[in-house]
């Protein structure tokens, strides 16, 4: 490997990516990594715009949000303080919360799903994950996790749409497993047994 292991983290809404962000963290420092974790929408001037019509602030259409999370994206790669690309250079393991096969999902399902990876091609060409963890869960247990901690609801945050999520998600994970690594974990189960499958999984590329 010429640079240090960058890993993405998928999965619906409520899915356990930060859970199992935290559990992968731990693993990794505890066998000497240097561990750098972080998220999407950034929290840079553009992700700042995507979570306020997220949270219903400022209207904007389906089109306009795909494109500023490709906006976003470059942000989040090429920050000169703090993007993925200099924290990789500075020899940390890069996890992130959300990358650009979230966009394929969220995005796929209100319009074209080329359009979207035409979209992103600049960002995968930049940075493409090591490996990509999908978090699988039924839609129900995850709207569920969501309510109990929330006092409102995001923009995509409706059953139905996460069930079009998940299935979308399955389809590009397919159409993609030549060109990406994808590892696809269950996440209906306790937090430390998916957090010791991804173990096993990241360490036979760590
Ligand atoms: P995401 O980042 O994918 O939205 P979180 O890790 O924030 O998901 O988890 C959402 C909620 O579900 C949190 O309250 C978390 O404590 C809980 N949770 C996470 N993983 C599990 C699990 N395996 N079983 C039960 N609850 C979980
Ligand atoms: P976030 O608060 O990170 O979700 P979570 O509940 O998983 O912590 O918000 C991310 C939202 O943005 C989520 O609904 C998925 C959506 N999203 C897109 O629509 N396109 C994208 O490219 C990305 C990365 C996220």
């Amino acid at each position: 490997m010429t640079r240090n292991l960058f890993i993405a983290l998928e999965g619906i809404d409520g899915s356990g990516k930060s859970t199992q962000i935290g559990l992968l963290k731990s693993n990794l420092e505890n066998a000497g990594h240097k561990v750098y974790t972080t998220f999407e929408p950034t929290d840079g001037p553009i992700g700042k715009l995507i979570r306020d019509i997220f949270n219903h602030r400022i209207e904007a259409d389906q089109r306009t949000i795909a494109g500023l999370f490709v906006a976003d994206r470059l942000e989040h790669i090429l920050n000169k303080k703090n993007g993925m690309l200099k924290k990789l250079e500075e020899g940390f393991t890069v996890i992130t919360d959300r990358y650009y096969f979230s966009s394929y999902a969220y995005h796929g399902v209100h319009m074209p799903v080329d359009w979207v990876i035409q979209s992103n091609a600049l960002a995968a060409g930049i940075l493409r994950p090591d490996l990509n963890i999908f978090i699988d869960i039924d839609p129900e247990t995850g709207m569920d996790r969501i309510r109990k901690g929330r006092n409102s609801l995001e923009l995509f945050e409706t059953l139905e749409n996460q069930k079009k999520v998940r299935d979308k998600y399955f389809e590009v994970l397919e159409m993609l497993k030549n060109e990406e690594n994808v590892f696809i974990t269950n996440g209906n189960r306790f937090p430390e047994e998916i957090a010791d499958e991804i173990w096993q999984k990241v360490k036979t590329i760590v």
